[in-house]
């Protein structure tokens, strides 16, 4: 997880206000529990610093970090500074309210053999117990968590984490999570085909920008799950909801994706709005990579034939250039050369991040967009990027197969972007009335995608809330020479 450093609350709105969009109040959980702990340590974890709080007292809050080594795993935990009250979970110290609320999985490092559990309590629980197995009947292998929590005043949130590694590859797993008496309802996720196959099949969603509405959220989220043929995992394009650091806003956010939640792992992009809040850097679980600052905002991984790259276009705003043209671009195009190397095992390259380089929308022309477009399309350019998934325009659009400079290329290929937004968000009309040189398709629509790749194709289907196809918004990719 995660060693960032938590924002003042007005450097979060500072983020936000490049978006002109208002803010209005949110409601917020109430209520953090006075601290208490057992100091119990987890067995089977490797602990540097194992937090032992003291019980009681609020103003005597332990906020030594923690940091561990889960069994069996190569990657490392580390709690989040700002947190307090960080431990090893245990079997048995149950709080007032235990019963684990927004449980989900995603994936802290390979996503063929590892899974990491998150969810949430009372501040008291210390009790971080996973069951899970193949069978759903017989959840034969136990793992345990560490606690943490965080937030600001009465949006405090206790988060649950639990990493597992070893796991089967291509195999779908049974869980719950909880302790004895208190167990949350068992839900599944599949883990990814194993490397160096040349019979894949994978599918996975992407939707984005839910943050006004949680009902349409959770119809699209209903709609993502229908059907016979589930995706193997969602990709969020950031912006969950109007302010990160809100818990109030988080409970419905995870409300609605509950559906899908249940049955695969979902992995995020982070949105302006998001806020590099606690709140959200607490509550997921994604990939660390050696850059302190933006651990788990910025990382990458193979699924089956794609390589995805997951960028964060929301650095600290007094870090903005030196990490989006910095410490962010020279980690990206070092994962692109990779990549690219690979291409011969893993065919096709995607990009997640949430301001899209090529809109039409409102957002199509201010500085900070134009500053990650001049920046990164070129980059997505020379590595033979194929796809760039996006936000933060609230509406469907595809755009022509694009140089770095945004001009449609001849004679070679090019890159395609998509921005896939607008599941809940008020929907926003083009800029200028009309859709700009790059784009080839543009709807305001609430949508969202599936995503269909083999070794030799790689298809793209977006749907509207009813579920009919954006036909004209559909893509075809085949491999690239090399
Ligand atoms: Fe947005
Ligand atoms: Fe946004």
């Amino acid at each position: 997880m995660r060693t960032h450093r938590p924002l003042a609350l007005a450097a979060v709105l500072s983020l936000l206000s490049a978006c002109q969009e208002p803010l209005s109040a949110a409601s917020n959980d109430a209520g953090s529990l006075p601290p208490t702990d057992t100091g119990t340590t987890a067995q089977g974890i490797t602990s540097d610093a194992a937090a032992t709080g003291d019980a009681g007292d609020p103003l005597t809050e332990e906020r030594a970090p923690l940091a561990y080594t889960p069994e069996g795993c190569m990657h490392r935990v580390s709690s989040l500074p700002g947190t307090i009250n960080n431990v090893l979970g245990n079997r048995t110290v149950f709080g007032p309210m235990p019963a684990p609320r927004n449980v989900h999985t995603s994936w802290p490092a390979d996503p063929s053999s590892t899974i990491a559990f998150v969810w949430q309590t009372d501040s008291q629980t210390r009790a971080s117990v996973v069951q899970f197995g193949t069978d759903p009947m017989m959840l034969d292998q136990t793992a345990l968590g560490s606690v943490s929590t965080g937030g600001l005043g009465s949006t405090e949130v206790t988060i649950h984490e639990a990493h597992v590694c070893g796991l089967r590859p291509d195999t779908t797993y049974h869980y719950r999570v909880g302790g004895e008496g208190h167990w949350s309802a068992v839900q599944r996720f599949k883990t990814a085909p194993a490397a160096g196959r040349t019979d894949y099949d994978v599918n996975f969603a992407v939707s984005g920008d839910s943050r006004d509405n949680f009902t349409t959220w959770r119809q699209v989220q209903e709609r993502v799950v229908m059907g016979t043929q589930q995706p193997d995992f969602q990709i969020f394009t950031g912006d969950a909801v109007l302010l990160g650091t809100l818990q109030g806003a988080w409970q419905q956010w995870f409300t609605g994706a509950a559906s899908s939640q249940a049955v695969m792992p979902w992995m995020m992009a982070h949105g302006n709005h998001d806020a590099l809040a606690i709140n959200y850097l607490m509550q997921f679980a994604q990939p660390q990579v050696d850059a302190p600052e933006q651990s788990e905002l910025y990382f990458s991984f193979d699924y089956g034939p794609v390589h995805l790259i997951f960028l964060n276009d929301t650095p600290l705003r007094d870090d903005y250039a030196g990490n989006v043209a910095g410490t962010q671009l020279t980690w990206m195009r070092a994962d692109l050369t990779r990549a690219r190397a690979n291409r011969a095992r893993v065919p096709f390259i995607v990009a997640v991040h949430h301001k899209p380089c090529f809109g039409s929308s409102r957002h199509s022309s201010t500085t900070d967009t134009v500053f990650v477009r001049t920046t990164w399309a070129p980059v997505f350019d020379e590595f033979g990027v194929d796809l760039v998934l996006n936000g933060h325009e609230h509406d469907f659009e595809l755009s022509k197969e694009l140089d770095g400079r945004g001009q449609e290329v001849s004679g070679r290929r090019g890159t395609r972007y998509i921005v896939a937004a607008g599941a809940g968000a008020q929907l926003y009309e083009l800029q200028d009335g009309t859709p700009r040189s790059w784009s080839a398709y543009y709807e305001s629509v609430v949508n969202f995608l599936r995503i269909h790749a083999t070794m030799t194709r790689l298809e793209v289907t977006p749907y509207r809330l009813d579920g009919t196809i954006i036909d004209r918004g559909r893509v075809s990719l085949t491999p690239r020479p090399m």
